[in-house]
């Protein structure tokens, strides 16, 4: 039977990358969840399955009234003609900040982008403080996590490098110099597991990052380990020519913003609240076989 006071978590983008594994892991905690998607997805027990193109106001309400926080992890990094940051990363928000002041759900949280803030200039980076905003004024308690590359099983960043690597050549834009901050999934899970019972994380804005830095170029060296691909640097015009002109470049305009930017978080507060230990990424892509 079910106990009365079970957890039950509402998830946008519940289809996802990180959607995928923090399911498996809430699933595991026992906890109920509403996962809000646009596909048809295989339902765990306990699991109801909402099917939004929008999160527009048809939304069935009576299915949310349970949930006693929101994981809203709709966002996308890549904009063209038909969607845009502003359309995705703004409005879908405040779709999903108006279902929770409908279904008198309390809790909010909002996987933002390591880098954001108020003096940003990239379009990104923009939308995603537009959305953090939302958020923080909504009156609904809620914790943002910034987060750096988060990695695992079918990350899009050993997406695009395994693909590379199949092609023969991977390549670096600029000199590679920059840094990465890679972080475990299931660490982003567990983080958010810990956000969803700990008064801790309330009404924070923290950086979602691992533990150790890394250059593009050493994690790309490591990926690569034996595997045969050449490993090609390109100037940086020519990664940003080929990212304006070309919807399917290996790096997007913000992809590259976002190496170039060389932004690094605070892992020590993350590590502080959380309490937890984290895998490096080397631990991470050994485990997985990547490197
Ligand atoms: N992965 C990273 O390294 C990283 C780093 C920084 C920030 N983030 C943020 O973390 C969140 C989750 O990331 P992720 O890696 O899981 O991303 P993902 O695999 O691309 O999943 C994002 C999900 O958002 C939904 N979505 C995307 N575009 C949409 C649209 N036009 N209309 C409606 N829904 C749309 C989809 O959900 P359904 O498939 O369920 O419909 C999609 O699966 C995102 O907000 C992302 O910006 C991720």
């Amino acid at each position: 039977m079910e106990k009365p006071n079970k957890l039950c978590v509402a998830i946008s983008g519940a289809n996802g990358f990180v959607g995928k594994n923090l399911r498996r892991l809430l699933h595991k905690k026992g906890i109920d969840l509403v996962s809000i998607t646009r596909r048809n997805l295989h339902n765990y027990k306990f699991e109801t399955k909402i099917l939004s193109p929008n999160l527009s106001k048809n939304i069935p309400i009576s299915k949310l009234n349970k949930c006693h926080a929101f994981i809203h992890l709709i966002g996308t990094g890549k904009q063209n003609t038909t969607t845009d940051y502003e359309y995705v990363n703004v409005g879908l928000t405040k779709n999903a900040v108006a279902i929770c002041k409908k279904a008198k759900i309390k809790k909010f949280i909002f996987i933002s982008g390591l880098g954001v803030s108020k003096n940003t200039t990239s379009a990104y980076f923009i939308s995603k403080y537009k959305a953090e905003q939302l958020i923080i004024n909504s009156k609904l308690n809620y914790t943002i996590l910034r987060a750096s590359y988060i990695i695992g099983k079918n990350d899009p960043l050993s997406i695009s490098l395994t693909r590379q690597i199949k092609h023969g050549t991977i390549i670096i834009p600029g000199s590679g110099t920059y840094h990465l901050q890679p972080i475990s999934v299931n660490d982003v899970a567990e983080v958010i597991y810990r956000a969803l019972i700990s008064k801790k994380f309330l009404n924070k804005v923290i950086d979602l990052v691992g533990p150790q830095t890394v250059t593009f170029e050493k994690y790309v060296k490591i990926f690569k380990n034996k595997k045969s691909a050449k490993i090609k640097k390109i100037k940086l015009e020519n990664a940003y020519y080929d990212a304006l002109h070309n919807l399917k470049s290996v790096f997007g305009i913000e992809d590259l913003n976002i190496l170039v930017g060389d932004f690094i978080g605070n892992h020590e507060k993350l590590k502080k609240l959380s309490k937890m230990k984290f895998q490096t990424y080397l631990e991470v892509l050994q485990a997985r076989g990547l490197s």
